[in-house]
């Protein structure tokens, strides 16, 4: 089908073509690039990204977009941040510290896929500092094992997402879950890192997670400063080897379990949010149920909320600030100022020696055991990974804050 782009505008670039086979990774599937001249690609930009957004689902983020790329066994995963700042220094190694901390392989709790997670920043960055145009992060796969999956070739892993990415796309890129692999989840990390860095710069914020549960072993919160001294980011010492005795009968049994992950944002400006749709906590919500495997989001007291009354509930004001927190940190989607807290339910790992039924491509009914390197907690690596996602959002409220509202002058400071 021949379409002929219109005068001064981008809105030609993509067009709708007739029926294309389907990809595994959405993007871009049934629309065909023409060309247009260059000097007619400024004003129109916004509309291609909205074209773009709507259909692929890879892009997260409004005024700080991440556009995420990548397979669990392609040649490399990455992303492109959209809209960061100019004049932020930046380097790999402000980003590489908390890729490090999600990373596979680093202890005998977490999967043995061994991956070094190096960023590598391809543009966006001139001199040391970001030059406010797009930052191109890519992350080398190193460590594939594709035979591994030989046996889920023809048959789908219950409680992950074989079926359904089958179903949807009517082919599926087995190897290492594919696009479904937490994999993906490490380019959002990286974009993470810029984040934080900015928001620490612009106001001073910060963001800390841990583990508060693993399986049913509550997990206290005794000291934030043993988080990175273990590999479970457990904020409490004395439980460590409980957690580590408890994952080493796990794994013999071929067996895996759920965790509670925590993650806090401290130093959040007054005002973040926009009411009606594009609320801070339901943005927060958005993205925390985007990670792999998260089954639920509280904010505040969350659930704790239902056999609470009112009288407790309501967080008192004072002229030297709010009584208590059971608001998490956002009232009318809009932050308050305080803390941020927010806690994940993460599902366990599907991917388990212990045999379960399923069916295969033709319909049959057969049996599905899953062998190969997979995490029997996967909620050990979320902790950086929840940190990052909660740091694009509040970075995208940010920037969009300051868009509309960075004029507004109040009589009095914010409590
Ligand atoms: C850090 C992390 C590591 C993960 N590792 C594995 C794994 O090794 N094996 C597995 O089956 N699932 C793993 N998952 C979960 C799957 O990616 C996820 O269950 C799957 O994509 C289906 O999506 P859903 O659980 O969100 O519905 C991991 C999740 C996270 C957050």
């Amino acid at each position: 089908m021949k379409v002929e782009p219109k005068a001064g505008c981008w809105d030609g670039l993509f067009v709708p073509t007739p029926p294309v086979e389907p990809t595994s990774s959405g993007s871009f599937a049934g629309f065909l690039p023409l060309r247009v001249p260059s000097y007619n690609r400024g004003p129109c930009f916004p509309r291609l990204h909205w074209q773009v957004r709507a259909m692929s689902g890879s892009t997260f983020g409004h005024l700080f977009c991440v556009t995420n790329f990548g397979e669990s066994h392609g040649p490399a995963i990455g992303c492109v941040i959209d809209g960061c700042p100019p004049g932020l220094a930046l380097s790999e190694a402000d980003i590489q510290p908390d890729l490090d901390r999600r990373r596979p392989g680093t202890s005998r709790h977490v999967t043995q896929r061994n991956e070094p997670d190096q960023v590598e920043i391809l543009s966006g960055v001139y001199e040391g500092l970001t030059t406010g145009t797009p930052i191109a992060l890519l992350i080398r796969n190193t460590d594939q094992r594709s035979k591994d999956y030989g046996n889920i070739l023809d048959t789908f892993r219950p409680g992950h997402a074989d079926y359904t990415y089958w179903r949807k796309y009517g082919l599926r890129d087995p190897r290492g879950g594919g696009r479904s692999s937490a994999r993906m989840t490490a380019p959002m990390v990286a974009a993470g890192a810029v984040a934080k860095k900015w928001l620490k710069e612009a106001y001073g914020t910060t963001f800390t997670g841990w583990m508060s549960a693993l399986g049913e072993i509550d997990i206290p919160h005794v000291d934030e400063s043993q988080i990175p001294l273990n590999p479970f980011f457990a904020p409490d010492a004395g439980i460590v080897e409980r957690l580590e005795a408890y994952m080493d009968a796990l794994r013999k049994a071929g067996d895996s379990v759920g965790a509670r992950i925590e993650v806090r944002a401290r130093g959040v400006p007054v005002g973040l949010g926009e009411p009606l749709y594009d609320k801070l906590d339901a943005d927060i919500a958005h993205a925390m149920m985007g990670i792999n495997a998260v089954k639920g989001v509280e904010i505040g007291a969350g659930f704790a909320s239902v056999a609470q009354r009112g009288s407790e509930h309501g967080d008192g004001l004072t002229p030297a600030g709010f009584a208590s927190n059971h608001a998490g940190g956002v009232l009318g989607g809009i932050s308050t100022g305080q803390e941020l807290v927010v806690s994940l339910a993460i599902k366990p790992t599907s991917s388990i020696r212990s045999p379960k039924p399923s069916i295969n491509r033709a319909g049959e009914p057969t049996v599905v055991e899953t062998f190969g390197r997979h995490d029997p907690c996967v909620g050990i690596r979320a902790t950086p990974i929840a940190e990052a996602m909660l740091a694009l959002v509040v970075m995208d409220h940010a920037l969009r804050h300051r868009a509309q509202c960075g004029d507004v002058r109040l009589p009095i400071e914010p409590i």
